[in-house]
């Protein structure tokens, strides 16, 4: 029997206590493969164990989103300063330069777009074109309560499956339905189902009360999704207080391109993410990079 709603007294995480990882740096991955453990440090820089992933994958889904238009033009130029970009493979092979030395995470997941359902979602690409592309992992959005909950799920166990033979690593998504709670419970839930599920990291939002026991209770790492634009304190704040509550770094998209510099932006969560900057400071180099013309 599930736990009774109610019967949450009692738990205990241990936020306090980090999980101790034996041979790797990036919790939970001691016991990877070479491959799996390279790509992963591709990704999450060995020095902080953290990451900035540069999010510009919306389009799969809801088209050329504000700040996405060009990517070309827009997001070509900002590729140098994150540590990974999370792209589809159609705007990697369009517009990406080939010698990017940037690792990729592609997009691994599609079908519905914004006019319909969308936890209605397939595996929207084979693991030997990730391969084929040099990615450093693959990302893919599961529904946990959504209409396609179970279809997902099995979407992402095929994903592991074929990432496990390929060396890839899977970075599970927690997609949030418009009607659903967006609270530690239910991030502690979906972040727990898709660690437990084989996924090597897990990207989700942030939420103010409890998100160290939704970082505690996943037994790998967790990669903060920036959400709608917000003001640059506010969105430094976020990513700020998600590093300093357990997360393993950002993947970011809006809160940076959307922003008036994104250039300086990307470079403000990049101090505040792998050298723990305060916001006010990091606010205060964006707005100087600002300046400058970044
Ligand atoms: C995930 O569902 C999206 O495709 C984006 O990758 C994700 O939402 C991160 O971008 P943003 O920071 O704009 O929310």
């Amino acid at each position: 029997m599930p736990d009774a709603e109610g019967v949450q007294t009692g738990k205990q995480y241990h936020e306090d206590v980090p999980q101790e990882t034996r041979g790797f740096f990036l919790k939970g991955g001691g016991s990877y493969d070479w491959g799996l453990k390279n790509r992963l440090a591709r990704v999450f820089r060995p020095d902080t164990g953290r990451t900035v992933m540069l999010a510009v994958d919306h389009g799969y889904f809801q088209g050329p989103t504000t700040g996405l238009e060009r990517i070309d033009l827009n997001i070509v130029p900002l590729i140098a300063e994150c540590d990974a970009l999370f792209c589809t493979r159609g705007i990697l092979r369009s517009v990406v330069p080939p010698d990017t030395v940037q690792p990729v995470v592609l997009r691994a997941s599609g079908g519905p777009s914004i006019l319909k359902e969308l936890s209605d979602e397939h595996i929207a690409m084979a693991m030997d074109d990730a391969v084929r592309l040099n990615a450093a992992g693959v990302g893919i959005q599961v529904f946990v309560g959504g209409a396609f909950e179970s279809r997902s799920i099995r979407n992402m166990t095929r994903l592991v499956d074929e990432g496990l033979r390929a060396g890839m690593p899977v970075m599970g998504v927690t997609a949030v339905g418009k009607e659903m709670a967006r609270d530690a419970k239910y991030f502690r839930l979906a972040c727990r189902m898709i660690a437990e599920l084989g996924a090597q990291y897990v990207k989700t939002y942030y939420v103010p009360e409890g998100f160290e026991s939704v970082t505690a209770s996943c037994p790998v790492p967790i990669v903060m999704a920036g959400g709608k634009k917000i003001g640059e304190l506010e969105a430094l704040e976020m990513a700020y207080n998600a590093v300093q509550r357990g997360a393993a770094g950002v993947d970011m998209g809006r809160n940076i391109f959307q922003s008036e510099a994104p250039r300086a932006m990307l470079r403000a969560v990049r101090e505040t993410v792998h050298n723990n900057l305060k916001p006010e400071d990091a606010l205060d180099l964006y707005e100087t990079l600002k300046r400058d013309g970044s």
